[in-house]
């Protein structure tokens, strides 16, 4: 039985998915522990792309119990709306195995609408959020206005507490923004079907997991969005409102942090960021459009295209250190086929001094200029290696540098989007000596 944490190591859209996807086979259960429908997993089996948001990766596997956990924001029409495309796929999403934490907050249109009219008037300092309402929904978490999930089994409350809270809503949107009123009655109606809809799938997500573990069950714990878009440790305030580190699975999955054994960080080969915010080893050149082009680097959620850059080992040191990574998955190694030479950045020049960690004000990331180190590239197409000596000499020290860079070994490598795509050095799901 393990516990195993998964996180993006970087700015989100590493290809987690992909990752918990493979390891899923051996776990019981996985559930998601933060952000919402911002997310957007792309994993592709049997033939298949699945877009998966708010569902764990889990579900593509029979009998695996997925969890959305208490951390997550659950917009309710899009979660019937993935349901939706994933039952028509031949998926089962009975509530026997898919289960809501009656904690979730819920996010509802007068979070997106908010979102939307916010980042509009922002014009030239925008965050470059996905527009789903993600910001506001914790806002009401942490101003104790919420909306949660379990408020749809007591309409009596429902209704008094948005009737209430669209009262400050409306007059932002009206007043403020010049955008239109939302009428509390036609909102609560329209919850009505989609309330009686997700009613059998709410439970005690934290009770859940402790049933899982007391019959000696593996758990993963699916991470959204990476470490350095995390509300606390990213480089605010161009982040997502939620915690990506690690130590959120416990707090947003309801389980005490004693009882998970294991971090995995999944890191591309190369970096990449949506929405604004400072990226020192972004490439705006041919390399960079290179990168975008062979990576199909755009968005799932957004279908913006992602700005792209070499790989940076300052942030991911960052990320090893915030979130105790033992292992890496290093993905999309094979989009780096075909270039001359590939760089690592191992450090940061800031203020006309070497540092090895980002700096903390705000405008510090924005400032730093890249320290590169230049490894040989390799033209070969590496999409049918599944064993580390498949791969040519010189990605195999990429790969290793790598490793040297963040003192953390790289135990599965992707080289293409299709599940089997994948080397796996070591078998992963077994819990590290210590606990985390
Ligand atoms: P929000 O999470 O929609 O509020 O967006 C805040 C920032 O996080 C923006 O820069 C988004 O582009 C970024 N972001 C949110 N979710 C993801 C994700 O799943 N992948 C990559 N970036 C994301």
């Amino acid at each position: 039985m393990s516990k195993i944490v998964i996180i993006g190591a970087q700015w989100g859209d590493e290809g987690k998915g992909k990752i918990v996807d493979r390891l899923a086979p051996d776990m019981d259960a996985v559930v998601r522990f933060q952000g919402g429908h911002n997310a957007g997993h792309t994993v592709s089996a049997g033939g298949r792309t699945y877009k998966l948001k708010l569902i764990p990766s889990g579900i593509l596997h029979k009998n695996k119990i997925c969890l959305v956990g208490n951390g997550v924001v659950l917009d309710p029409r899009e979660f019937c709306g993935e349901m939706d495309a994933l039952s028509a796929e031949g998926l089962d999403l009975s509530p026997r195995r898919l289960k809501i934490s009656r904690k979730c907050h819920l996010i509802l249109p007068y979070h997106q609408a908010l979102d939307q009219a916010r980042e509009a008037s922002k014009a030239g300092a925008r965050i470059g959020t996905t527009g789903r309402g993600i910001g506001p929904c914790y806002e009401d978490k942490a101003a104790r206005v919420g909306i949660r999930a379990c408020d749809l089994e007591d309409f009596d409350l429902l209704r008094r507490k948005i009737t209430e809270t669209l009262k400050e809503k409306n007059t932002l949107l009206t007043s403020l923004y010049g955008q239109k009123n939302l009428d509390p009655e036609t909102l609560i109606a329209e919850l009505k079907p989609v309330a009686a809809r997700l009613a059998p799938y709410l439970t005690d997500v934290s009770e859940e997991l402790s049933a899982v573990e007391s019959r000696g069950g593996s758990i993963l714990f699916e991470g959204a969005q990476g470490a350095h878009l995390d509300i606390d440790h990213g480089t605010y305030p161009y982040v997502t409102s939620s915690s990506t580190v690690a130590g959120n699975a416990a707090a947003g999955a309801g389980i005490a942090p004693s009882r998970l054994h294991r971090v995995i960080g999944i890191a591309k080969a190369y970096t990449t960021r949506v929405g604004s915010g400072a990226f020192p080893t972004e490439l705006t050149g041919e390399t960079g459009k290179y990168i975008q082009e062979k990576g199909a680097e755009v968005g799932t959620v957004t279908g913006r295209k992602r700005r792209c850059g070499w790989l940076d080992a300052v942030i991911l040191r960052e990320t090893v250190r915030l979130c105790g990574v033992n292992d890496f998955a290093l993905t999309k190694l094979d989009v780096l086929s075909g270039l001359p030479e590939v760089k690592i950045c191992t450090e940061y020049v800031y203020r006309g001094r070497r540092i090895n960690y980002p700096p903390q004000a705000e405008n510090g990331p924005a400032e730093v200029e890249p320290v590169y180190e230049s490894l040989p590239g390799w033209q070969e197409d590496l999409s049918a290696a599944r064993a580390f000596s498949d791969l040519p000499e010189a990605a195999r020290n990429f790969v290793a540098r790598v490793e040297t860079l963040t003192d953390v070994p790289v135990s599965m490598i992707s080289v293409g989007a299709n599940r089997e795509q994948t080397v796996m050095r070591r078998s992963v799901p077994h819990p590290a000596p210590s606990a985390v």
